[in-house]
C-alpha cells in the first residue's frame, strides 16, 4: 500500500508522536476503532485492514467519505481554489448563505480542505451557529492539492467505516479482538491553554469521565485501548488504575512562537 500522511493539519494532530504511540501497538489487532480521528495520524502509518473512524465534526467526516469514495471528483474541484485573502473570505462565509445548504458533498470537502490549507495555523473553530470564523493565513505557498496524497488516503480508507458520531457511540460494536486508541480534546493544563472546540459544543470535564467510564468498561471486556491526554493532574486521577507513561510531545501548532517546544503528555494503556 501506498505511504500517505494527515491531508489536513488538526489541533492536537499526532505525527510528531508517532514513534511513542507505534511502539505500543498491539500486532493482533481485528478491527482498529479511533473514535476521535481529528486528522488520524496514527490510522493513516498503520493502514490497518479493518477500521472503524469516528468524529463528531460532520464536515470532517464528510471530508473523509469524499476522500474514500469520490477523490477525483475532490481533487478536480480543490484545483479552482487560488489562495487569496478575499477569495478565501468569500469561500468561509458561505456557510451564512442559504445557498450553502445546497452545496454538494464534494464542494463542501474541497472548501473544508481549501480553509484548512490556507486559514491561519490550520485551526478548525466554528462559532455557536456553527459558522467557520478563522481568519486568513499568511504562506508563501500552501500546498491546497496534493493529489498524490489524497490518492494514497483514498486507498487507505477502502476498509474502513467513517462514523459522524460521538465516542459513545461505538462500544457495542468493539469486540475483545480489538483495539480503540482514544486521543479526546485534552484537559486544559490551565485556563488559558484551553483550545477553543473542534465544534460548536466543547468537550468538558463530564466528558472526560464518561470516557474514562466507557475505558473501565471495556477493560472489563478485556478489550485492549490507548488513550493520549495531557498530563494534567485529572488525568492521572481518572485513570490511576491503569498503566500511565509521561511522554514527550513537540508542540507546533501555537499562535505564540515561544511557546513552541516540548511538552509532557501522558498514554495511558490496559496491556
Ligand atoms: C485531539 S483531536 C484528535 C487528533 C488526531 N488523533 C490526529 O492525529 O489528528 C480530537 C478530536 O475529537 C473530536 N471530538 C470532540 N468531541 C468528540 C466526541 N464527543 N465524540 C467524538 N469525537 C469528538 C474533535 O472533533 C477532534 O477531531
Amino acid at each position: 500500500m501506498l505511504d500517505c500522511k494527515p491531508f489536513i493539519k488538526w489541533v492536537g494532530g499526532k505525527r510528531k508522536l508517532l514513534p511513542e504511540l507505534v511502539k505500543r501497538i498491539p500486532q493482533d489487532i481485528y478491527i482498529y476503532f479511533e473514535p476521535f480521528m481529528g486528522g488520524s495520524a496514527l490510522f493513516w502509518h498503520l493502514k490497518p485492514k479493518k477500521a472503524i473512524l469516528i468524529d463528531i465534526n460532520r464536515e470532517l467526516v464528510n471530508t473523509y467519505k469524499c476522500v474514500q469514495q469520490n477523490v477525483e471528483a475532490l481533487i478536480l474541484d480543490l484545483q479552482k481554489h487560488p489562495y487569496a485573502r478575499e477569495y478565501y473570505y468569500q469561500i468561509r462565509n458561505s456557510d451564512r448563505t442559504f445557498e450553502y445548504t445546497n452545496w454538494t458533498d464534494i464542494q463542501r470537502a474541497s472548501r473544508f480542505i481549501y480553509l484548512n490549507k490556507t486559514c491561519f495555523n490550520g485551526l478548525y473553530r466554528v462559532n455557536s451557529k456553527g459558522q467557520y470564523n478563522v481568519p486568513f493565513g499568511q504562506y508563501k505557498n500552501p500546498k491546497i492539492v496534493d493529489a498524490e496524497n489524497l490518492r494514497a488516503c483514498s486507498q487507505a480508507l477502502q476498509d474502513t467505516e467513517i462514523l459522524a458520531d460521538s465516542f459513545l457511540s461505538i462500544e457495542s460494536k468493539i469486540t475483545v479482538r480489538d483495539f480503540v486508541y482514544f486521543d479526546p480534546p485534552y484537559i486544559p493544563l490551565n485556563e488559558t491553554s484551553n483550545f477553543t472546540s473542534y465544534s460548536s459544543k466543547g468537550f468538558d470535564t463530564e466528558m472526560q469521565i464518561a470516557l474514562q467510564k466507557l475505558c473501565q468498561r471495556l477493560d472489563r471486556r478485556g478489550v485492549r485501548f490507548m488513550l493520549s491526554n495531557s498530563a494534567a493532574p485529572l488525568v492521572f486521577d481518572l485513570y490511576s488504575e491503569f498503566q500511565i507513561e509521561l511522554v514527550d510531545m513537540p508542540r507546533s501548532i501555537n499562535s505564540n512562537a515561544n511557546k513552541r517546544g516540548k511538552i509532557k503528555e501522558v498514554l495511558i494503556t490496559n496491556y
